[in-house]
């Protein structure tokens, strides 16, 4: 089967909309250290873009969990790959997602995260598939909400293919 990508959201529209987040997220974190936590590698492209456009003191460390695998629907099983290097307690944290989907790989996250004392601990993602979500997660920031479709794209893979994308696309097979 022949895979085809059509274009959803435009580097252009996705620059446009981290600039707002960015601006948005220097004025509630004014006067503090914000520590982003990069979830990778979905979220690479988006803290880096994001991280760019804070003026206020910023840290950052990464993760890496994985809830599926090769395909295109949650395994349910969340596996911490690689923990953070630094710790985060009394820290101002802001983890940085890439989609939420199900809610799971989050879910799970907050806890983990919860445990090791933050002073705050917030959420961002670039993208939320509202429809799909059977765990609530409370989300802070979000780029965009999109239909319940399997996007590629600005971080985004299918099968570890298709991250390097400037734009967000929508994968089908033909
Ligand atoms: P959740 O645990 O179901 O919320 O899944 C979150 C993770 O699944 C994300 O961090 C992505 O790595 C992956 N994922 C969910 N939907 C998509 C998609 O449309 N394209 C690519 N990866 C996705
Ligand atoms: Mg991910």
């Amino acid at each position: 089967m022949a895979e085809h990508i059509s274009v959803l959201i435009s580097e252009e529209e996705i620059e446009k909309r981290i600039r707002e987040l960015a601006e948005k997220i220097s004025a509630d974190y004014q006067g503090q250290t914000l520590h982003l936590i990069c979830i990778l590698k979905g979220s690479l492209f988006f803290t880096c873009e994001l991280a760019k456009r804070l003026t206020i003191p910023v840290t950052i460390d990464c993760m890496s969990v994985s809830s599926y695998g090769a395909g295109t629907s949650s395994s349910g099983v969340v596996r911490v790959n690689k923990d953070l290097d630094e710790t985060i307690e009394g820290r101002h944290v802001l983890i940085i997602e890439d989609i939420i989907d199900s809610g799971r790989t989050l879910s799970y996250l907050i806890r983990n995260l919860a445990s090791r004392n933050p002073a705050s601990m917030k959420l961002c993602t670039l993208l939320d598939k509202p429809d799909r979500r059977v765990c609530d997660v409370n989300v802070e920031y979000t780029g965009f909400e999109i239909p319940d479709q399997f996007v590629v794209g600005y971080g985004l893979d299918f099968d570890q293919r298709y991250r390097n994308l400037p734009f967000i696309g929508i994968l089908s097979f033909e």
